[in-house]
């Protein structure tokens, strides 16, 4: 087997007496999908706030390639090919798609005072890279703001392919997401895991995480209710776990109607 690109050991976090997570354990490997599940309050920003340099864990380690870390600051997981897309994506709406897919990577061309910015190259590189992931965006110049959730977060995850993420960390990209929008977010994961991306996939949904899962993480009040690889459990025995089982037990009883 090969050593992940990234591994949590034992990791745990506090905020004042809030036990955000707790001794939780997994890996990311390259060409992979880890998802990340659990319920609103599990632990699941807090863990890749972890992974992308924004939060120090207070206990446990966080290995890349093998050798642990301590980021100083979201920027040193940056340069080290840990690209984190956030649920409210940080992208300027009302600027065009290809200004926000250079945002802070700008092209320029010349040299010295005459250095500026070549936007007709940035344009091109743009369109290709969107073409890249079989993502057909109709103009270049239109404002982000105007394209659907599902495009969003596809330029994003295009973004992050095309500057040379290893690992590629999602915060519920699918959530807000209708059915066939979700799907092709769905379908640009599994392009990024097929060109070898390492995928930190966040959602609460196991019928998003099953079909492109490769190991699930199931997190319940910031501690794991497992962490397993595909084939060591079944999509019903996560949704099962996810709702806490016996508690579902519990409120199916309730609900039902008295007899009369
Ligand atoms: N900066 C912070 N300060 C204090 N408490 C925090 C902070 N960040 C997170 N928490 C707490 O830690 C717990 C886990 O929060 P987190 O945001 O990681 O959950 P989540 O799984 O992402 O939830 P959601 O599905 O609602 O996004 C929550 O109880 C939250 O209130
Ligand atoms: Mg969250």
């Amino acid at each position: 087997m090969t050593t992940p690109l990234l591994e949590l050991r034992d990791v745990g976090k506090t905020f004042g007496n809030v036990i955000a997570l707790d001794g939780i354990s997994t890996s990311v490997r390259a060409g992979e999908v880890t998802c990340v599940l659990g319920d609103n309050g599990a632990g699941k920003s807090t863990l890749i706030k972890i992974l992308s340099g924004v939060h120090r864990p207070d206990r446990g380690e966080l290995l890349l390639d093998g050798s642990p870390v301590e980021w100083a600051a979201p920027r040193e997981a940056l340069d080290a090919g840990i690209a984190t897309v956030y649920q409210d994506l940080a992208m300027i709406p009302l600027m065009a798609v290809w200004r926000n897919f250079f945002l802070g990577r700008e092209l320029t061309k010349g040299w010295g005072p005459l250095r500026r910015f070549d936007s007709a190259q940035a344009r091109r590189v743009t369109t290709q890279a969107l073409g890249d992931m079989g993502i057909d965006i109709r103009d270049p110049d239109q404002p982000v703001g105007t394209l659907s959730g599902g495009e969003r977060q596809s330029v994003a995850i295009a973004r992050a392919v095309h500057f040379g993420a290893r690992v590629l960390i999602l915060d519920e990209p699918t959530s807000a997401l209708g059915v066939r929008q979700a799907g092709v977010v769905l379908r640009y994961i599994a392009q990024a895991r097929d060109r070898g991306v390492g995928v930190v996939f966040i959602t609460h949904n196991p019928h998003h995480a099953f079909p492109v899962g490769d190991r699930f993480l199931l997190l319940g009040r910031g501690r794991s209710l497992g962490d397993f690889a595909k084939g060591e459990i079944t999509q019903e025995e996560v949704t099962r776990l996810m709702a806490g089982g016996a508690e579902l037990d519990q409120l199916t009883h309730e609900l039902q109607r008295p007899p009369v």
